[in-house]
């Protein structure tokens, strides 16, 4: 299929474009490089740097590449930075999407893959959890990601639109051959800064040892980046009209915070200094995800569910990549 993915430039956005070209299909690359890196970018891809405000650009791409399905990973993703900066979040995560289902709609695009979130169930009580439970975001993020759900599934109600949308857990790990791997600039998520402590001899932030939790510190559901690219092909070889479905995607096992920091010191051979403070604005204390529905009707599941092997895929990135990958390229040609 014809695809343009939003974000390809991005973590996870790069690793499904890979996977997407292998298994055949045709990509075109959308992203503006305000997080992504050029050289994640798959060259068998076409790239288009532009920003997903621009109507024209869209409805143009989608005509010329004469474009079938759109996989939407573009999106801030910072639970935290939300919190303080609810205007990015609703702009980004959520007036984007709609200025992009409307160039869809206009160019007669009907299919869309949609990154949404774990975030959008807040603090359940319910663990695993999954798609049927009513989602309750705590954060501007999270209702950022269910807000544009909604608009998707309206858009589904009213113009025929057919989507997948993927509820991430936490993401993690990287690519085998080490080529692909998470570089977020500020990096907040707990393996990469742990790792990232683990090069460079700096100090781990723990936030929060006074959860609910057997050690007190949040639980998390960590799913390997190459399974979440998966979902995505699979998703995508799904999606046909009438096909309206939400899938939790994770490894149905939950580590705490101080369990993945053994995990980072076990894969690295090295002791990590840590430091306890308060709780970060914006944590659930436990989040694991139920994919029961996924696994039966898209026959998905992780091939790399075990919390060693997603760290060490992501060590061998790290210690392999210990400056990241390269800063956004303001030489790049924008199309505002
Ligand atoms: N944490 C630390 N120290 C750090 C970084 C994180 O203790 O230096 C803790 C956090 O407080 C949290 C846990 O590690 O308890 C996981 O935090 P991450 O930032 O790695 O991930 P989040 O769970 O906050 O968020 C991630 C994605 C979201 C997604 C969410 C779903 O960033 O996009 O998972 O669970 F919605």
């Amino acid at each position: 299929m014809r695809v343009l993915v939003t974000g390809g430039a991005g973590y996870i956005g790069s690793h499904a474009v890979r996977d997407l070209i292998n298994s055949g299909h045709s990509v075109t690359v959308l992203d503006n490089l305000s997080k992504g890196h050029r050289e994640a970018v798959d060259p068998r891809a076409s790239f288009i740097v532009g920003n997903l405000s621009n109507q024209d650009l869209l409805i143009r791409t989608l005509h010329s590449h004469q474009i079938e399905a759109v996989i939407h990973f573009a999106g801030l993703i910072d639970v935290r930075e939300s919190v303080h900066e609810p205007y990015k979040y609703y702009y980004t995560n959520l007036s984007l999407t709609l200025n992009l289902l409307y160039a869809m709609m206009k160019a007669g695009v009907k299919k869309i893959i949609y990154s949404s979130s774990a975030a959008v169930y807040g603090n359940p009580d319910i663990n695993p959890i999954a798609e049927r439970e009513h989602p309750e975001p705590i954060t501007p993020y999270g209702r950022s990601k269910l807000m544009a759900e909604t608009v998707i599934e309206d858009f589904g109600r009213a113009y025929g639109l057919s989507y997948i949308m993927l509820r991430y857990f936490n993401v993690a790990g990287a690519s085998t051959d080490s080529i692909l791997g998470e570089d977020h600039h500020p990096e907040s998520h707990l393996i990469p800064r742990i790792l990232h402590a683990a090069n460079e001899g700096g100090v781990v932030e723990i936030f929060g040892t006074d959860y609910q939790t057997p050690d007190g510190t949040c639980i998390r559901d960590f799913i390997h980046v190459l399974d979440v690219a998966r979902a995505h092909v699979l998703a995508l070889n799904h999606l046909r009209p009438g096909i309206q479905e939400i899938y939790n995607i994770g490894s149905e096992r939950g580590f705490s915070v101080k369990e993945v920091i053994a995990a980072c010191e076990k894969a690295t051979g090295k002791k990590i200094s840590t430091i306890e403070l308060k709780r970060r604005a914006g944590d659930p204390a436990i989040l694991i995800a139920n994919t029961q529905k996924i696994r039966k009707e898209l026959k998905w599941m992780p091939l790399y569910p075990s919390i060693e092997t997603i760290v060490q895929h992501s060590w061998h990135w790290h210690s392999t990549h210990p400056n990241g990958l390269e800063e956004p390229d303001d030489s790049a040609q924008i199309h505002h």
